[in-house]
């Protein structure tokens, strides 16, 4: 067989990381929640004190450090697994990831480590079905109401969600956009099983035509 990718985007709290997960586990699958590398970078540049609004030194810093996201996130070695998930992170990490040189970086790395994976990858974030990996075996685009969405971030106060989802949806390098032909999933009022049990039964649908 060969290599396959289900290539999933949606905003904050869309259920992408869960679901994407799920479906990981269950195809025996590895799995990239491209949004924790995005985090791990920004993390790197608070704690050095970097400017995150300059784009030539955070996009040298995204092409330099050694990035993990599983087991553990990790950057340079120093486990950020908590810390990728903070107030000054989700406040910081929009402007990271407007910068066309990060996400030039960050593409890159994403597309070596698909091609690396044994079988199967599932990937999730905002450009994967319309940048990373446009001819991806299945494209997939979830979405939520924004009751649901809000409740998902937990601790994430609803404006600090909001202000993160206009800014990927508007900015000039890669936005958020839904792809023509990813099938679009609302994910509001169904539980986790229940939507990457329709991925999978999708996957097997194309993968039998
Ligand atoms: O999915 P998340 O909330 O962890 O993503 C963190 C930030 O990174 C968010 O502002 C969207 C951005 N991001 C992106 O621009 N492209 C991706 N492929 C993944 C995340």
């Amino acid at each position: 067989m060969s290599h396959q990718i289900i290539a999933i985007d949606g905003p904050a709290g869309s259920g992408k990381s869960t679901v994407a997960r799920q479906v990981a586990r269950e195809l025996g699958w590895s799995f990239l929640d491209t949004g924790a590398m995005y985090r791990a970078v920004t993390c790197e540049a608070l704690s050095r004190g970097l400017d995150v609004h300059d784009e030539q030194v955070l996009g040298r810093l995204a092409s330099e450090v050694t990035l993990t996201t599983l087991p553990r996130v990790t950057v340079n070695g120093r486990d950020v697994e908590d810390e990728i998930r903070n107030d000054r992170v989700n406040e910081a990490v929009s402007v990271v990831a407007a910068n066309p040189l990060v996400r030039r970086a960050m593409v890159a790395r994403q597309r070596e480590w698909a091609a690396q994976q044994p079988v199967g990858t599932v990937v999730e974030g905002r450009d994967i079905t319309t940048v990373v990996f446009p001819d991806a075996t299945l494209k997939i685009f979830l979405t939520a109401s924004p009751m649901e969405r809000s409740r998902r971030r937990g601790d994430e106060s609803a404006a600090s969600v909001s202000r993160r989802d206009e800014a990927d949806l508007t900015r000039d390098a890669s936005p958020l956009r839904q792809s023509d032909d990813a099938l679009v999933l609302d994910t509001t009022g169904r539980t986790v099983d229940e939507v990457a049990g329709e991925i999978i039964e999708c996957l097997s649908a194309r993968q039998s035509n």
